[in-house]
């Protein structure tokens, strides 16, 4: 399958929005996000980081959300959202996208890059542990207030 990759324009926010409600509202984060909150997420995200898109020959296929920031002496990358249409998982969509966030961080003068996800998303584990990622050993802690 033909998959480019490219940066994001204002006009692709709403189908980067359908693609998150839908991934995201599967297992095993079943989260229930309604499209105007998505798209409003999303564009909070275009404003704030930067988004990449993957094209393909069905459409927008994915897409990726990623920031650097200054920790300590050096800047750290974090891959903040990333998901790929069902339809097109499994055929690369993903690997090209994190190859290119990547890409973009290491040219920025990223020298680490981060993110969290579910220990529960054994697929994305392995998508990421495939690629050079390491579990680390920080706690992720929350309260209601
Ligand atoms: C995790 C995710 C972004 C990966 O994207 P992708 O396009 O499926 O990734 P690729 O096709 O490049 O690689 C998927 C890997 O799974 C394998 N695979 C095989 N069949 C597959 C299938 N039906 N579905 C998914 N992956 C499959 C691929 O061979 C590849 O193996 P590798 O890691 O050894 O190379 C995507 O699956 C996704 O959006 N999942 C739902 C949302 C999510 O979990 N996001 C992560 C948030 S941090």
């Amino acid at each position: 399958m033909e998959i480019s990759i490219r940066s994001c324009h204002r006009e692709d926010l709403a189908g980067v929005a359908t693609i998150f409600c839908e991934e995201y509202a599967k297992p095993p984060y079943n989260l229930k996000w309604s499209e105007k909150n998505a798209r409003t997420k999303v564009l909070e995200h275009f404003h704030g980081d930067t988004i990449l898109v993957a094209d393909t020959e069905k459409g927008l296929g994915g897409f990726i959300v990623f920031r650097s920031a200054l920790w300590g002496e050096s800047d750290h990358g974090y891959i903040v959202e990333f998901a790929v249409a069902s339809e097109l998982q499994g055929q690369g969509v993903g690997s090209q996208l994190l190859d290119a966030a990547e890409k973009a961080l290491k040219k920025r003068g990223v020298t680490e890059i981060e993110l969290v996800d579910v220990n529960t998303n054994a697929d994305a584990c392995e998508f990421y542990k495939h690629r050079g990622y390491d579990v680390t050993d920080f706690v992720r802690m929350k309260k209601p207030v």
